[in-house]
């Protein structure tokens, strides 16, 4: 089932002057029910302007945005509803915190869509317990927790609302290793808990290989490719041309292949990596 459908979008920020190419040009695409979305491409190419579009918080220059098969700008008056129906995690989310407490944060977008009482309130809580928030924090300030603390509890804030689409911009940046483990899992669960659909932008082919189930590649304001994870990643060499590339350990793979060594292309994972170099030792004793 289509969740989301992007047609033509086309953004010109004002004051671009016809030498400036649109901040994003032209662009289609659609997210099914429960997909995961990866947005790659490089600074400046567009990602943050597209997503802002999906949930109303840019107006397209041309183009429309459906989301449960509705224009969302079709009836303007209403476009803050649609933010609790795509849920959007900005880059750096951490420094939009300003409640007194961690509760009063997480509890702010479900509020403000008229949850109310108990209701809000399990809300809240079953929010933390699935993203592991701890109770102890919930009376804190969040200005007193760490920066992954914080992170975290920025994107329970949203995730509190149960967007049925959510859009995460760079959600690991500036998180050390643990970190952003900690990110991706919890969106992981998000995702297993709700049925959701997940756009993450990032720069991490690494992770976008661990979760993402289709990826888009922006360049220069245009979508360059729209594909599952494979086929984006079979295609390293326009990758590279237009600044990306593929995860160190598929290189690692194309050198090995390039070696003569006998081994496939399709190796974007560690874990896969391992698999396929156990299968080529088990054939040598075979052999
Ligand atoms: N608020 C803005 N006003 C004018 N130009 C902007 C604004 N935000 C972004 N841009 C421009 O739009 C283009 C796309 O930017 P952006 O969507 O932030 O790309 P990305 O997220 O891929 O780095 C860039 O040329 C950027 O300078
Ligand atoms: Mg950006």
């Amino acid at each position: 089932m289509t969740v989301l459908e992007v047609k033509n979008l086309t953004h010109t920020y004002s004051g671009n002057t016809p030498f400036i190419n649109d901040a994003v040009s032209r662009v289609s695409f659609s997210a099914e029910k429960g997909e995961i979305i990866g947005i790659i491409g490089h600074t400046g190419s567009g990602k943050s302007t597209l997503v802002q579009h999906l949930n109303g918080l840019l107006k397209p220059t041309e183009g429309e945005v459906f989301v449960d098969g509705e224009n969302i700008w079709d009836n303007p008056k209403e476009i803050r509803k649609i933010r609790s129906k795509v849920g959007l995690v900005f880059q750096y989310p951490e420094y939009q915190l300003f409640e007194e407490t961690v509760y009063a944060d997480i509890a702010f977008g479900p509020k403000n869509m008229g949850l109310a009482g108990d209701e809000l309130k399990k809300r809240v809580l079953d929010t933390c317990r699935l993203i592991g928030v701890k109770d102890e924090y919930l009376e804190k300030s969040p200005f007193d927790l760490s920066g992954g603390e914080k992170r975290r509890v920025a994107i329970a804030g949203v995730m509190a609302m149960k967007p049925e689409v959510i859009v995460f911009d760079e959600p690991t940046a500036g998180l050390d290793p643990a970190g952003r483990e900690s990110v991706m899992k919890i969106i992981h669960d998000y995702r297993q808990a709700v049925g959701a659909t997940v756009i993450i932008i990032s720069h991490s082919m690494e992770d976008m290989a661990l979760l993402a189930d289709k990826l888009l590649v922006m360049n220069k304001g245009s979508l360059e490719m729209f594909d599952t994870v494979e086929n984006v990643f079979l295609n390293g060499d326009r990758l590279r041309e237009i600044g990306l590339n593929v995860p160190i350990v598929t290189r690692v793979f194309y050198e090995l292949k390039a070696a003569g060594i006998p081994v496939p292309d399709n190796v974007f994972t560690v874990s896969r990596a391992v698999e396929v170099l156990k299968g080529i030792k088990a054939g040598e004793r075979g052999a």
